[in-house]
């Protein structure tokens, strides 16, 4: 029986607060040391709630513009709608930081005979850009972004990707997210669903639940062993 562990991309895999920290870092980032944590966060949940306004509204339009739209309502918002900023923050997340354990995991995974793939919103050129710089390609056997079907998650015909492209039904397949919604959307379209949640944020109320929740990525390959 073939089995399967799909990872979400963003949050999961790669750290999608990475951008604004590296930037408060460098030399001559003292000012927006003081406001990066608003700009992550703002611009991180405006990303999320316009990928959900376009999805209802049939308005799609791919998660790199998204990604710029909700970068500068997170700029306006802190009070820095500076051209040289919003440039350096887009072009360093083309390159955001896989989390620590994301390669071992991986690894771990394929030793123990699973396919592994991403499912994103990410256009194809973002996802493939964010593999290439965390070194991971070769540990991950399908990059799927939910531009094939032109609608952004939850929306099932993302879930469907999976199936169609692993032959797999949804009972053998592993989905973890770090987004809340997103595992328990999983779960409710029938993937066995692991939550990781690295932020200790309280629990989705929504119709379904995840089966797992983990604080990180370590134990994904013991839960995915389970029968
Ligand atoms: C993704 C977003 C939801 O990678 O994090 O699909």
């Amino acid at each position: 029986m073939k089995r399967v562990a799909i990872f979400d991309a963003y949050g999961t895999l790669f750290d999608v607060s990475a951008a604004a920290r590296h930037l408060a870092g460098e030399p001559g980032g003292e000012e927006f040391a003081a406001i990066w944590e608003q700009v992550a966060r703002d611009w991180r949940l405006k990303q999320l709630h316009y990928s959900w306004l376009r999805a209802i509204c049939g308005a799609h339009t791919d998660f790199w513009s998204v990604t710029q739209d909700s970068l500068d309502w997170a700029l306006d918002a802190a009070g820095v709608p500076d051209p040289a900023l919003r440039q350096r923050l887009l072009a360093l997340y083309w390159t955001l930081d896989a989390y620590p354990e994301v390669p071992e995991v991986l690894r771990q995974l394929k030793d123990g005979r699973f396919a592994t793939g991403i499912l994103s919103n990410g256009s194809p050129g973002m996802l493939d850009a964010a593999v290439e710089s965390a070194g991971i390609g070769e540990l991950v056997d399908a990059v799927l972004s939910v531009e094939t079907v032109g609608v952004f998650k939850p929306a099932r015909a993302v879930y469907d990707l999976v199936g169609s492209t692993f032959g797999v039904s949804a009972g053998n397949v592993l989905f973890i997210s770090s987004n809340g919604w997103d595992a328990a959307a999983a779960a409710g379209y029938g993937f066995r669903t692991v939550w990781v949640n690295r932020n200790t944020e309280p629990q989705e109320r929504l119709p379904w639940k995840p089966d797992w929740i983990l604080p990180n990525l370590e134990d994904v390959p013991l839960i995915a062993a389970r029968p």
